[in-house]
């Protein structure tokens, strides 16, 4: 308990998404272990009782099978994702854009096609089905060297990188050993993004109150919490809008 009680999450400067809270307090584990990684729960029974509940798997939430998501983007934007792995998260947020729109989004790995689809089972089905919405999918895209000359002509309003992490040997991800090489790999990444973002807009124009954005999903208990990712962006000149939970029913990032 004493253990646990120590992973209580800080609250003081991190969102959580409306659906995941709701999911929680109907008494969805998987959600409770998304706001509090302590597990943590209130026993309304005996009162002021603090009981753990174990944690379950994700497809134990009742939303996991709902096909519906909701989250950050819409049609308006360009969205580019980098390093994504199955591809099921750009699907996702294509399936979520009206068919005409779906060109808007491009989708993109570190690895070439070939490694794709051997290291992942679904991901020829997701591409496929992302092209057959109107979807680009791109392989072999490096986020620290973004430029207009390797994507599409047209600026991202969105830019997305899940989990970014150097790719250590034998298609694994690159932990605690490769700290200095993850922190490295995010400077030049924010020292690049910029090259594909749209210009901030001018605090006159239409498009005020809709600047440009980066969204990193990033765990935040240690080895992670190392990298020091907010120091990092704001290094290069970027500036926090706030963190969100992660549920990948909701689509929440942390934005910057
Ligand atoms: C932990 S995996 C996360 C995969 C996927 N985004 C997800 O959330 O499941 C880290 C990803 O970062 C990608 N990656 C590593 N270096 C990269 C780079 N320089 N540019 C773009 N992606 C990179 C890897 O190919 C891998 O897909």
């Amino acid at each position: 308990m004493e253990k646990r009680l120590k992973r209580i999450r800080q609250y003081d400067d991190i969102f959580v998404h409306s659906d995941t809270l709701t999911c929680t307090l109907s008494g969805c584990v998987p959600c409770l272990y998304k706001i509090n990684p302590s597990g943590l729960w209130f026993d309304e029974e005996n009162d002021n009782y603090l009981i753990v509940k174990e944690n379950q798997r994700p497809e134990m939430c009742p939303r996991s099978n709902s096909s519906t998501y909701r989250g950050l983007y819409n049609q308006r934007m360009n969205i580019l994702t980098l390093g994504d792995g199955d591809f099921s998260f750009s699907l996702s947020i294509c399936k979520g854009l009206k068919p005409k729109y779906a060109k808007h989004l491009v989708s993109t790995s570190y690895e070439s096609y070939k490694t794709v689809r051997s290291t992942y089972l679904s991901a020829h089905e997701h591409i496929l089905e992302l092209q057959s919405l109107g979807s680009q999918v791109l392989h072999n895209v490096d986020a620290c060297q973004l430029s207009e000359g390797n994507l599409p002509e047209f600026k991202f309003d969105r830019v997305v990188w899940n989990f970014p992490c150097v790719a250590a040997q034998n298609g694994l991800d690159g932990q605690a050993t490769e700290l200095q090489l993850n922190i490295d790999m995010m400077k030049s990444f924010f020292q690049n993004v910029g090259n594909v973002l749209k210009q901030l807009p001018d605090s006159g124009s239409e498009e005020a109150s809709y600047p440009s954005e980066v969204h990193i999903t990033h765990k935040t208990i240690e080895p992670f919490s190392w990298w020091h990712m907010e120091d990092i962006a704001k290094s290069q000149g970027f500036a926090l809008i706030g963190k969100i939970v992660f549920d990948r029913l909701a689509l929440q990032f942390i934005v910057f």
